[in-house]
């Protein structure tokens, strides 16, 4: 029997978990869960971040960011690059994570991780809650050969998880034209 919830936070703490990823712009990184995909054509996805982050600066006056996904091996590195600002520290020191410049917009991005994605900003949501959702156009891919898509780190509200088994459809190595 299902109840209805008086208190509505309820529904978000009820929601699946949402991968997470490294946020990384000019010559900084934060870690972000609030992160979809947007649209197959043309290729883009959004991050929602909250207005007093440096990130939310960042992006805001280069309308550019880089979406890095991890390993979970690297789970001490979300910890650091997810608790210090970068407006007064490096990360990519801190984490001991190695900066690559970005091949089509100006921002670095982290070597360490299998996938990284070059976006360009396209829109900017601003409607009235705690995170702002920026879309990115996707404007170049780099992934690494060994890429393991089930390496991937999933969070929602203080719990890491890896994903779980296939249970229909393709393989990762049909998916990503391995086979
Ligand atoms: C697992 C995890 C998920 C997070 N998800 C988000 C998020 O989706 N949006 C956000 O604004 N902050 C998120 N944060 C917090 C930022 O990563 C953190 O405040 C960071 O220090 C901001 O760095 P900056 O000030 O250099 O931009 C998350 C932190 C962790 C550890």
């Amino acid at each position: 029997m299902k109840k209805v919830h008086d208190n509505l936070f309820d529904g978000i703490i009820a929601l699946p978990s949402f991968p997470v990823v490294f946020v990384t712009v000019k010559s900084n990184i934060m870690v972000a869960a609030a992160f979809h995909f947007y649209s197959f054509k043309p290729p883009s996805v959004m991050v929602g971040i909250k207005p007093e982050k440096y990130t939310y600066e960042l992006i805001t006056s280069s309308k550019e960011f880089i979406i890095n996904i991890p390993t979970k091996e690297q789970l001490d590195k979300i910890h650091i690059c997810g608790t210090i600002s970068g407006r007064n520290e490096d990360k990519y020191q801190k984490a001991s994570f190695t900066p690559l410049k970005g091949n089509k917009i100006d921002s670095y991005f982290i070597e360490e991780c299998p996938v990284n994605l070059e976006c360009q900003v396209v829109h900017h949501i601003d409607y009235e809650g705690s995170h702002k959702w920026f879309i990115g156009e996707i404007k170049e891919v780099h992934i690494d050969e060994n890429y393991i898509r089930d390496d991937a780190l999933m969070f929602w509200l203080g719990q890491f998880r890896t994903v779980g088994g296939i249970i229909e459809g393709a393989s990762n190595d049909e998916l990503l034209k391995k086979g």
